[in-house]
């Protein structure tokens, strides 16, 4: 028989790590005197809260449970002072070298402290095309380099089927140059201070075309709030500090891809208006 995370910890830690749980602190202090000198909340029916809305292909979960309120302290969904400490140290880079090693140099970004890596580019600078996704993962934190995991093949196939490859034509980023731990997805605050350094990556890298690999990347990048299935396969413009425009593309992430094929065949067709649109460009 199987050892049930029930009744062994071995086992419960290893279902912990099978979840993406691999950190046991978290982000901010807690003062656990504080804490346990609060009075117990109360188990009664009314706290037991409706599951929000998970992603395609999971399994509605159930509340079995009193669901407790957060005992976190709240956190400030972002440090206007470090948004702008980020801001001034992404501007003070005039190259792209000096804009990885501005990054590789900030303290201000909390992820940092628990990543192995700064994962700044991959690719050509200077290429037509600069994709941006999201935050390295776990292949990417470990290797320093942006997409090399199983999303990653993904997308250099995606790429290699309109004929572009990023030894050649991509030049690759992400808005997070540091893996959130266990891939959660950014917070607005990790995201807000990052962002700063990947706007002045645009302008130091100066594509003709810009390729938003995903939620992320397209909330943060054209501010909106309406999401990727909506936007995708629409060309939008983005305008850098000095009001030059990029057209930008928001794309299916590869990682959704392979969750949901079906959304593979938009994002050839969007894919095919990137190529297009290059080919446009290019003849003037
Ligand atoms: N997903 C991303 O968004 N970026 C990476 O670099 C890897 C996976």
């Amino acid at each position: 028989m199987n050892a049930s995370p029930l009744t062994d910890p071995v086992a419960l830690l290893r279902w912990y790590a099978d979840a993406g749980v691999e950190d046991c602190s978290l982000e901010d202090a807690q003062d656990r005197y504080a804490l346990s000198a609060r009075p117990a909340v109360p188990a009664t029916p009314e706290r037991i809260q409706p599951s929000p809305a998970r992603g395609m292909g999971e399994a509605p979960a159930t509340p079995t449970a009193p669901v407790a309120p957060s005992r976190r302290a709240p956190v400030p969904l972002e440090s206007p002072r470090l948004v702008e400490d980020a801001r001034a140290a992404a501007a003070s880079a005039n190259t792209l070298a000096e804009l990885e090693a501005a990054i590789r140099a900030f303290e201000g970004c909390t992820l940092k402290r628990l990543a192995k890596n700064t994962v700044f580019a991959d690719g050509v600078p200077g290429a037509p095309v600069m994709i941006i996704g999201e935050a390295p993962g776990e292949d990417e934190d470990r290797l320093g380099k942006p997409f090399v995991g199983v999303s990653g093949q993904l997308m250099d196939r995606m790429f290699g089927a309109i004929g572009m490859s990023r030894e050649r034509d991509l030049y690759i980023t992400n808005i997070l140059p540091w893996r959130p731990p266990g891939n959660r997805t950014p917070s607005v605050g990790d995201s807000a201070i990052c962002v700063a350094f990947t706007r002045r990556h645009i302008e130091l890298a100066r594509p003709k075309i810009l390729v938003l690999a995903g939620a992320v990347a397209v909330k943060n990048l054209l501010d909106t709030e309406q999401g990727i299935t909506r936007l995708r396969g629409k060309w939008f413009d983005y305008t850098l500090a000095d009001g030059r425009r990029i057209p930008a593309m928001p794309l299916y992430h590869p990682a959704y891809l392979l969750r949901a094929p079906g959304g593979k065949r938009q994002a050839w067709m969007d894919l095919i208006a990137v190529a297009k649109r290059l080919e446009a460009l290019a003849a003037g």
